[in-house]
């Protein structure tokens, strides 16, 4: 199933405090951002790659995507004061180029492509898919330290991405969030506030977002046993 991805990669990395962007940060003397790039460059079934910038930074990246031949990256427009805006500047410079279309943090290096695949298959069933894992801890909602309920666990997943749709609906979903003044945490909340019934693909545990110091080390830890494995 083809589809085209954005990558929003406009963020600050203030959680991470490197002092410039995380996505330049390395694992294994790789930038994070280029051991994202080439899962979609590699990935035949994606054909064009969207990437959300800071404009500062958008000849550092374009050099970055010649020295590890990134062929793949159509666009870098800038990106926005929010992902949501970063994602949009890059779903309004794709327009309707592709019928399915991916949403995708840079900051995720380790999706694997078995999982795009099943998400771009469901989306293109029923319209909206989005990867997830089922949570592993007790959960419980908490206020002001104190208990108020144990939460049934087998009810809830932890959400990833990528996130992929049909464009028409990512394109209504976003232009109805605009209009609203609605700012969500993941392209879904804008689908889901459409009516719009949203499929989950559970995905793995190694997707995890490059967000704190620690993660770096689990990164390096995942790529360590790729290697073991040959993957
Ligand atoms: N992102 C973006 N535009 C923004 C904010 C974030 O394109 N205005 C991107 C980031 O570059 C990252 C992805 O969205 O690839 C997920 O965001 P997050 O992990 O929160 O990254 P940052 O916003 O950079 O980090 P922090 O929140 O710690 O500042
Ligand atoms: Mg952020």
């Amino acid at each position: 199933m083809e589809y085209i991805v954005v990558l929003p990669a406009a963020g600050s990395g203030k959680r991470m405090n490197a002092g410039h962007n995380k996505l330049f940060l390395t694992l294994r003397d790789k930038p994070i951002l280029i051991h994202t790039l080439e899962v979609f460059e590699k990935d035949e079934n994606c054909t064009g790659i969207w990437l959300a910038v800071k404009p500062e930074e958008r000849e550092i990246i374009q050099d970055m995507l010649k020295q590890y031949h990134i062929t793949k990256v159509k666009g870098l427009p800038a990106g926005g004061e929010e992902r949501q805006h970063s994602v949009y500047a890059c779903i309004q410079a794709a327009g309707n180029e592709s019928e399915l279309i991916l949403v995708h943090d840079a900051a995720r290096p380790f999706i694997e492509p078995s999982v795009i695949a099943q998400l771009t298959n469901a989306a293109q069933k029923n319209g909206a898919a989005i990867a997830g894992v089922k949570v592993k801890d007790t959960m419980k909602r908490v206020h002001n330290n104190v208990i108020e309920e144990t939460v049934d666990r087998e009810q809830l997943w932890m959400i990833q991405t990528p996130q992929a749709f049909q464009t028409s609906i990512l394109i209504n979903a976003q232009k109805q969030a605009a209009q609203d003044d609605f700012l969500g945490t993941d392209e879904s909340m804008l689908v889901e506030r459409l009516g719009i019934a949203v499929h989950v693909v559970e995905s793995t545990y190694d997707n995890v977002k490059m967000t704190t110091r620690e993660d770096l080390l689990i990164g390096d830890a995942i790529l360590q046993k790729r290697q073991q494995e040959g993957m």
